[in-house]
């Protein structure tokens, strides 16, 4: 089976410095695995030692490139800025954020506590905001910097038992455009990816366990699930020279799903 990554040459991102926050998992640690693939020198960061230094030393195995692991909360605007300092230590500038670490679970409205609203806030949008301001000097110095945060297509509709993570990412996309504007004229862009229904994801198992999974996929245009490796490969091209002019803009990448209402035939 080809990868969405095999059209991309083997060096495209060689000289390139990206830090991807939430790449422990998931579709981040899919993205920090593309990049350094394809030649860049990659840090990712979450809040888990553990988590952070088992797979920063897997994927320095699987791409033969060394991905530095770091440990910091994005809800902790110092310990971002500890983290920044960090990366440019190691590889001397930074060009691309990815900002990936998220929370979620399933909560109805009336039953999520004030605290479990905050707490999702908190790590979504506002760690979103805590690590782009805490590179924009890297990647003003950069001079070719991007922002690249991960959304999601729950708050273009009514999503039930979401209300939380909605909220977020609604704000998530705010920042993307206002970064857009703000920071275009230092040679930064900010864009986005909002990714649809990813399989072999955590967040898809516990939010979609089961039968539910099946039931979904019926609602997708294209008949499936998305893979990590198809977000990773967007956020590649978003980083890559084919997207210098793109900006401000967030990809939908998810089949079709969030366009398509139930059939009533
Ligand atoms: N349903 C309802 N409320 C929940 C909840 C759930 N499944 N999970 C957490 N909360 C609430 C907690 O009850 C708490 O509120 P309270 O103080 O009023 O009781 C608040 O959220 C904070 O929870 P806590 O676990 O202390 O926060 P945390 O910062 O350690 O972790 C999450 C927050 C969202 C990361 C955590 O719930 C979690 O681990 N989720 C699953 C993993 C995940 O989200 N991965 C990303 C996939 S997209």
């Amino acid at each position: 089976m080809p990868s969405p990554l095999d059209v991309f040459r083997s060096d495209a991102l060689a000289g390139h410095v990206a830090l991807i926050t939430g790449g422990g998992t998931g579709i981040c640690r899919g993205i920090a695995h593309a990049f350094a693939k394809l030649g860049a020198d990659v840090a990712i960061v979450s809040r888990k030692a553990e988590v952070i230094a088992k797979t920063a030393e897997e994927l320095s195995h699987e791409t033969g490139r060394s991905v530095l692991g770091l440990v910091g909360d994005v809800r902790d605007a110092e310990a971002m800025a500890r983290v920044t300092a960090e990366v440019i230590a190691k590889f001397g500038k930074l060009d691309t954020l990815v900002n990936g670490a998220a929370g979620n679970f399933l909560a109805p409205a009336a039953a999520l506590s004030p605290n479990g609203f905050k707490t999702v806030i908190e790590i979504d949008l506002i760690g979103t905001f805590n690590s782009s301001r805490a590179v924009f000097e890297a990647l003003r110095t950069s001079g070719n910097g991007l922002v690249l945060n991960i959304s999601a297509t729950l708050h273009y509709h009514g999503t039930p038992l979401q209300i939380h993570a909605s909220a977020a990412k609604a704000g998530v996309d705010a920042i993307t455009r206002n970064l857009a504007v703000e920071w275009g004229q230092f040679g930064i862009r900010s864009c986005g990816i909002a990714p649809g229904p990813i399989g072999d994801t955590e967040g898809m198992k516990r939010l979609a366990p089961g039968d539910a999974a099946e039931r979904a996929k019926k609602g997708i245009p294209a008949g499936r699930f998305g893979t990590i490796e198809e977000i990773a490969a967007a956020a590649v091209f978003l980083r890559s020279p084919a997207a210098m002019y793109i900006t401000g803009h967030v990809l939908v990448v998810d089949g079709g799903h969030c366009i398509a209402l139930p059939s009533i035939l």
